[in-house]
C-alpha cells in the first residue's frame, strides 16, 4: 500500500483571526440549522468531539485525533485537496480520513466546489467516532482496494459513496433526516432537501450504483434509508455481489 501524503501536517499557527471567525460562523449557523434535521447519531457524535471540534476556533487536528483514536481508532490524514480514488480508498481501509486544511473565505460562506476543511471535518469526522459508522466506512475502503483494478466496480462504489456518505438521507420518525457529510456541511443544501426542488427516493442499491452524479453543484436526487442499520447492511450486499 502506498500512501503518498504521509507526513503532511496541519500548520495550525498559519490560521488567521478571519479563519477562526469563519469557522465559528459556519459552525454556529449550521448547528442551529441541523436541529431536528440531522440524525441523532451525528449530533451525539458531534457533541462527543466537542472537546476538539467546537465552535470557538478552527479545530486542531492533533486534538481531534486524540478523541477519534480513543473512540474508534480513526485519525485524520492531511491531504492537499481531492486525491485519486484508489488512494482515497486505501486511506479509509487503514482508518485514516483525508481532510484538507484550508478554509473558505468569509465572502464565500456557501462555497461548494471543492471540499474545504469545514466540509471534511465538520461534515465527516463526527460520525467516525461512532463505532458502527466507522466500521462501515472502513468496509467501503477495503472493498475499494480489493477491486481497485476493476474500473466498473470502482465507478459503482464511487456512486454508492456519493449517495450515502456524502448525500445520504435517513428516515427519522416520520421525517426526513440527514447523515451525508455534503448535506451536513452545507447550510443551503440542508434546507433544499425539504423543498419540492428535489427528488427523494427510497434507498435502492442497484439503482444507486448505476446512477452518475455531478459534484460541482447542489444535488437534486437523494436516496433515503429506512435506518442507519439498513445502510450498514448494504455494504455487505455489495461485498457479496463482488466477491
Ligand atoms: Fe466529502
Amino acid at each position: 500500500m502506498h500512501i503518498t501524503f504521509a507526513g503532511v501536517q496541519q500548520s495550525y499557527s498559519k490560521y488567521t483571526e478571519d479563519d477562526h471567525e469563519v469557522w465559528k460562523i459556519l459552525y454556529d449557523r449550521q448547528v442551529d440549522n441541523l436541529e431536528n434535521k440531522a440524525h441523532p447519531a451525528y449530533l451525539t457524535a458531534l457533541e462527543d468531539l466537542f472537546n476538539a471540534l467546537h465552535n470557538t476556533k478552527v479545530p486542531n487536528f492533533n486534538e481531534v485525533d486524540k478523541t477519534l483514536l480513543s473512540r474508534t481508532g480513526w485519525s485524520i490524514e492531511v491531504v492537499p485537496g481531492l486525491i485519486p480514488v484508489v488512494e482515497f480508498f486505501e486511506l479509509l481501509a487503514i482508518k485514516r480520513f483525508p481532510s484538507s486544511t484550508w478554509l473558505r473565505k468569509k465572502s464565500e460562506l456557501d462555497y461548494l466546489e471543492e471540499p474545504d476543511m469545514f466540509h471534511d471535518s465538520f461534515g465527516h469526522l463526527p460520525l467516525l467516532a461512532n463505532t458502527d459508522y466507522a466500521n462501515f466506512m472502513q468496509k467501503i475502503g477495503l472493498l475499494g482496494i480489493k477491486h481497485k483494478a476493476n474500473e466498473d466496480i470502482i465507478t459503482k462504489l464511487k456512486s454508492y459513496y456519493w449517495f450515502t456518505i456524502e448525500f445520504g438521507l435517513v428516515k427519522m420518525n416520520e421525517k426526513t433526516g440527514i447523515y451525508g457529510a455534503g448535506l451536513i456541511s452545507s447550510y443551503g443544501e440542508t434546507n433544499q432537501i425539504y423543498t419540492d426542488k428535489v427528488i427523494v427516493k427510497p434507498f435502492d442499491i442497484e439503482e444507486i450504483i448505476n446512477t452518475s452524479f455531478v459534484n460541482s453543484e447542489m444535488q437534486n436526487l437523494y436516496y433515503k434509508v429506512e435506518s442507519l442499520n439498513q445502510l450498514y447492511l448494504s455494504i455487505e450486499e455489495l461485498e457479496r455481489r463482488w466477491s
